[in-house]
């Protein structure tokens, strides 16, 4: 069915009660996929991936890492390419104090900063400490590793950890994805509620009955918002089997991170966080780091890892499906009320941001107190 002007015209208004249109644009400057965030931390490794004295190449933001960990357990990263003649450093050797260049041997610290040209005689003075390779703040958080991209003079942001851990005893484990889309359109995969029914369809999760109307309370929370907390729907065996005792609180905030907690009795159980790291224009990271509230329970990890990639491939095999078209350049519409809400926010939050850093002046949150409904 050909969509009229009326309806055309209509669907325009619709859409820009919650988001200027040319931000969902993909052809305008500054539009959906086509820019990151910065002043931001961005997830990396789990823990477990960096070990002593150990190197870890990785690209993020279309910059080419080098993650690392001294023999002292602190973790750092650095610009993967060597300031003399652009090698990457992560082909080197790392002693657990320095990484040795494989190009000429040119030694760096930790800090990136150079500390030795072999090939220099004793009479040849040159400033060696002034060569240095860019060298980004790095936080370990709960057992995940996270890199800060952005401006560095200012304070930074705290690390969006996942929450309601507090000083719990957990097991944790992290699972990666990696999804062939910007992360625009993976961040509005993960805060849209309309496509569950459709993608989540596991016998464990949920089947394809009818569609329920859903109503949540959302308030506007740091560079977010959260869901506030309320019993889990019922559609899943998971929840059936847990009963009328759990609660869950769900809660997003820029760059790209679902935070989700569930407690029973009021106790925290389980908590996720999901986070989106962009590799390059068209590659994004989802990690997913579950804890959950048992310790001596590591021999579930494989049952949990089971589900979460079970869960997750389902969207990754979308965004394959996505990517296909997406590389077309189509004109979207991600924010149709009210299931696309969090589209818009999320397109909201990420100019705002973008804005109030350009303009020097502190982050106005626009995201609104709302009831949001829904058919999911
Ligand atoms: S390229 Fe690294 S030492 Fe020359
Ligand atoms: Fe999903």
């Amino acid at each position: 069915m050909s969509t009229s002007f009326t309806d055309k015209q209509k669907l325009d208004n619709d859409v820009n009660e919650v988001a200027p249109l040319e931000s969902v644009n993909p052809q305008s400057a500054g539009g959906i996929g086509s820019w990151f965030l910065r002043d931001m931390w961005y997830f990396a490794l789990p823990s477990s991936a960096l070990k002593k004295g150990k190197m870890v190449p990785k690209t993020m933001l279309n910059e080419p890492i080098l993650l690392g960990r001294d023999q002292a357990g602190k973790a750092f990263a650095m610009r993967d390419i060597c300031p003399h003649q652009a090698v990457p450093l992560s082909d080197g050797v790392f002693d657990g104090k320095e990484i040795m260049c494989c190009f000429h041997g040119w030694r760096f610290d930790t800090s990136g900063t150079c500390t030795a040209i072999p090939s220099l005689v004793d009479e040849q003075e040159f400033p060696v400490c002034k060569v240095k390779t860019k060298s980004y703040p790095v936080r370990e958080v709960h057992g995940t590793i996270w890199v800060y991209f952005g401006d560095e003079s200012e304070s930074l942001l705290p690390v969006p950890e996942a929450p309601g851990l507090g000083e719990s005893l957990y097991e944790h484990t992290t699972n990666n994805l990696s999804v062939p889309i910007h992360i625009d359109y993976a961040a509005l995969a993960l805060i849209d509620p309309a496509h569950v029914p459709y993608v989540h369809k596991s016998w464990w999760w949920r089947s394809a009955k009818a569609l329920k109307a859903k109503q949540k309370h959302y308030v506007p929370s740091a560079n977010g918002w959260t869901m506030v907390k309320h019993q889990p729907a019922k559609h899943s065996i998971i929840f059936k089997l847990f009963g009328q005792f759990i609660e869950t609180e769900i809660s997003f905030c820029l760059p790209g991170c679902r935070r989700e907690y569930i407690t029973f009795c009021g106790r925290t159980i389980l908590s996720g966080i999901s986070t989106l790291t962009p590799i390059d224009d068209t590659h994004t990271e989802l990690n997913h780091t579950t804890y959950w509230m048992l310790p001596g329970t590591s021999f579930v990890t494989p049952v949990i890892r089971y589900f979460v990639n079970e869960f997750l491939g389902q969207d990754v095999d979308i965004a394959k499906k996505q990517a296909t078209r997406l590389s077309y350049k189509p004109k979207l519409i991600p924010t149709i009320k009210d299931a696309g809400t969090p589209g818009a926010w999320y397109l909201l939050l990420k100019k705002e941001w973008h804005d109030s850093r350009k303009e020097k002046r502190s982050f106005a949150n626009p995201v609104p107190d709302s009831i949001l409904r829904w058919r999911s």
